[in-house]
């Protein structure tokens, strides 16, 4: 049975009674910079050296989101927390990511006001200071760093990687009406009820936050801006390959449609239609150079076309859940098995619609369509099994 208080003789209760006091309490951070990482241990504590020294005066706490790196940045990480409570690491297993890393980390603290800043050192942290100010003064609910603004500059990019940039950033304008000259700045500051505000209807896949914002909160919204000089990466490499393009692309689509369409299906039935032309053209060369009979051509060119929806899939609409080695056979298996049934719910419906007089064309689009349905949901579910909690 447990001792009541009143129970105890008075010398024991409160203070006299010899057990150990709980530390005084930690007042909150004011502010939290999330900082997502993959591969970056060689720059991480350059970047928390910075932090200190900028951020002196102020309560702060580091939020490392780490998508287990191989070349150990968690650990690092945490080798740094032991020894400055103020960082700690989100290491997440098994999933890739820049935006969701992002989105994890802001929710993973307390603070009010929250930056997200790159770890290789190209942002400049002598801003956060300013950055800050707004917000507290209320001036602001968005600070976004800007390169293209003020006095901002990318630096010494090549004049490629500055076109195809300055492009996107104009072709982005289609999906938010905010006035901001760097919407795909990766460096930017925010209050937490803005975070709250757009949160549930963010994409965590891709790399466009702050973007994913601008669209998904309509109302106007007080912005500034601070602009500052992008930085040469001195260690580490950029992890942005040529496939943010397509994530770009995927994420203007879905802006577009309002978020009623999702993402994943629309690559996967790209994916899908690239895959009829492929058919086509397997099979005419099937048909025409090697002479084969048309059953057996067909059943090639079908499975053929299977193995490069797959593959293609599994890197572009899929990436985040990206089947490797072993998984990636296996993966193979289930993919062909869902589609095969695919295949007879297509002809079955087409053929069913045909002989109720439905015009041909008709009849074979709504076998596709029901196919294709088909196809994302069992593979979605069977083959990428996580895809769906992940969104
Ligand atoms: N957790 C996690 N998961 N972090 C990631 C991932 C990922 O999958 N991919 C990249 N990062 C981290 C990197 O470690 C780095 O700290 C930061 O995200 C930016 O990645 P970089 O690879 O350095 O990108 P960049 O320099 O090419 O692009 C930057 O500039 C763009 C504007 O041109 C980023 O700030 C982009 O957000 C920005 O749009
Ligand atoms: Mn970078």
């Amino acid at each position: 049975m447990n001792t009541r208080v009143a129970d105890l003789p008075v010398s024991a209760r409160g203070r006299s009674l010899d057990l150990p006091r709980e530390p005084a309490a930690e007042a909150a951070p004011e502010l939290v910079v999330v900082i997502p990482t993959y591969c970056e241990r060689t720059n991480v504590e350059e970047l928390v050296r910075r932090l200190r020294k900028v951020l002196t005066g102020l309560r702060w706490e580091a939020i490392f989101v780490d998508d287990d790196s191989p070349d150990g940045t968690a650990q690092a990480v945490r080798g740094i927390g032991r020894r400055d409570a103020r960082v700690r690491c989100l290491h997440r297993l098994g999933r890739r990511g820049l935006a969701g890393a992002c989105i994890e980390g802001m929710l993973a603290s307390c603070a009010p006001h929250i930056a997200v800043m790159d770890a290789d050192l190209q942002h400049d942290e002598t801003i956060l200071p300013r950055m800050l100010a707004y917000l507290r003064e209320g001036s602001a609910e968005l600070v976004v760093a800007t390169r293209y603004g003020g006095t901002g500059s990318i630096g010494d990019w090549s004049g490629a990687r500055a076109s195809i940039s300055r492009s996107a950033t104009a072709v982005s304008r289609l999906v938010y009406r905010h006035a901001v000259s760097d919407p795909m700045s990766g460096f930017f500051m925010l209050k937490r009820a803005l975070l709250e505000e757009a949160m549930r209807k963010l994409s965590t896949r891709g790399f466009k936050l702050l973007l994913d914002i601008l669209a998904t909160v309509k109302r106007p919204v007080a912005i500034k801006e601070v602009s500052y000089t992008f930085r040469a990466r001195e260690r580490g490499e950029s992890k942005l390959d040529s496939v943010v393009v397509w994530d770009f692309a995927m994420l203007m689509l879905e802006k577009l449609t309002g978020g009623y369409v999702p993402m994943r299906f629309v690559a996967f039935s790209l994916v899908g239609g690239a895959g009829i032309a492929l058919h086509m053209g397997l099979l005419a060369l099937l048909l025409r150079l090697a002479a084969l009979g048309f059953p057996l051509a067909q059943a090639l060119s079908a499975g053929g076309t299977m193995v490069f929806n797959y593959s293609v899939n599994n890197v572009l609409t899929y990436r985040d859940q990206r089947r490797r080695g072993l998984a990636w056979l296996t993966g193979l298996a289930s993919f062909m098995g869902a589609c095969s049934l695919g295949a007879v719910a297509n002809v079955t419906l087409a053929t069913l619609a045909f002989e109720h007089h439905v015009p041909w064309q008709l009849a074979a689009l709504s076998g596709v369509f029901v196919g294709a349905v088909w196809n994302y949901a069992m593979t979605s579910r069977f083959t990428w099994g996580k895809a769906r909690a992940a969104g």
